[in-house]
């Protein structure tokens, strides 16, 4: 051994080094999990980057209605001007960079600071600096953040130059449209904390390998066994049902390719429920009036994506969304949002506890499992294992991921 040698430290891990780990159509290697160094850097380059719905238009429906989006440590205000436009604007303020706006909904003329009080207005001009001469207003007013309504849902990215919707708004569009996304309002939301990396949960969300096993309740009213043969007889007949329905049908056992760069991920298939249950409940029997302009059910529900991160499970009567929200390295929160068209009553066009129940019950399970997965990937036993068949999207998830960090390389893991 020279001596050199003996001091000279081994070079720093990078995300490079990370990346040339992983083995497509297996599990992520263990530092994915628990580097902290590489958590930052999923942040700041990944996850802050991505579009990531923030909630209904219809939330903001008048002039002055803001509401906040919040999202690892970022905030920003999503309000709609005296003209109509939606604007997002960074919740920092140009003083001395207080949180703006602090209420995470509501209606306003303009957006007070309470630090020291500057103003500001609904398009995120500056409107006034108290006991303040000779500052530029025009170069002070609120940061813009990236904001895209498509259909009445609106999203939010933190990236500067984040990508287009244009390819998605030409593919979705048409096969959204009998949906009637944008008269939808949101009936529940509710918030699953989950000790666990938030990679694991989205690979849970990104597969159905586990729901024989898991979930019971889930698999009554889903056939759960989606790539095989036995699927198709079944989504062979919801397609004749949907042809008579007007529901568009040649997307059917399809999935999506990566979208080309430049362009928001985006992913729409149909997938046949059992013959007797025409939406996700606990007796397969309707929860809240038709979606949109439907005439009926088809036995069919859709699985979306509009970005990377904002899966929309379509049933013909309501909508339920899941949002991954990290909490730091070993914690996330899961979150659903369910919605239902925007004229249903509570208590006479639909019951609360029957629209949640399906996946209520199925998220719980999840966190249980998910949690399990976490204590194993941190165990000095874990290694990385080969991802069934089934685990199709989980696989394009982790293979999505690992490109879209190789622009972190040089980043320290
Ligand atoms: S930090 Fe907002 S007015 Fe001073
Ligand atoms: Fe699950």
């Amino acid at each position: 051994m020279t001596l050199s040698g003996s001091l000279t430290s081994p070079a720093p891990r990078t995300v490079g080094n990370l990346l040339a780990d992983y083995r497509p159509g297996w599990s992520l290697p263990q530092d994915y999990y628990r580097s902290e160094a590489l958590y930052r850097a999923e942040m700041d380059q990944f996850f802050l980057t991505e579009w990531h719905f923030a909630g209904l238009a219809s939330e903001i429906a008048k002039a002055g209605d803001y509401m906040l989006f919040d999202l690892c440590g970022e905030s920003a205000i999503i309000v709609r001007d005296a003209e109509g436009r939606i604007h997002a604007h960074a919740n920092v303020c140009r003083h001395r960079g207080s949180r703006v706006c602090l209420e995470p909904r509501g209606s306003a003329r303009r957006f007070t600071c309470p630090y020291h009080a500057w103003t500001y207005n609904l398009d995120g001009s500056l409107f006034s600096a108290r006991l303040m001469d000779g500052i530029d207003h025009d170069k002070l007013g609120l940061k813009p953040v990236a904001v895209e309504e498509f259909c009445g849902l609106v999203f939010v990215s933190f990236a500067a130059d984040p990508t287009s919707f244009d390819q998605m708004r030409r593919d979705m569009g048409p096969l959204l449209r009998p949906f009637g996304l944008d008269r939808l309002k949101v009936a529940a939301r509710k918030s699953y904390p989950v000790a666990a990396n938030w990679k694991l949960l989205v690979e849970n969300y990104n597969e159905c390998y586990h729901c024989a096993p898991a979930h019971p309740e889930f698999a009554r009213t889903h056939p759960t066994h989606m790539d095989g043969d036995r699927m198709k007889p079944l989504n062979k007949a919801m397609v004749e049902r949907a042809q008579a329905l007007n529901i568009p049908t040649d997307y059917v056992d399809t999935v999506g390719e990566h979208c080309p760069p430049g362009s928001v991920d985006h992913t729409f298939s149909r997938h046949s429920l059992y013959d007797d249950v025409v939406t996700g409940s606990d007796d397969g029997k309707p929860v809240a009036p038709l979606l949109g302009n439907l005439a009926g059910y088809d036995s069919g529900a859709a699985d979306v994506y509009i970005g990377f991160f904002n899966p929309f499970l379509i049933y013909n009567d309501h909508v339920v969304t899941y949002r991954f929200i990290p909490d730091g390295i070993d914690r996330s929160v899961q979150e659903i949002i369910w919605l239902v068209r925007d004229d249903a009553v509570e208590g006479r066009d639909y019951d609360l506890q029957r629209l949640t129940w399906l996946w209520d019950v199925t998220t719980v399970a999840d966190k249980t499992i998910i949690e399990k997965n976490q204590l194993g990937v941190l165990s000095r036993y874990y290694e990385p294992g080969p991802l069934a068949g089934m685990e199709f999207y989980t696989r394009r998830f982790l293979d999505l991921y690992t490109s879209r960090m190789a622009r972190a390389a040089d980043l320290p893991a």
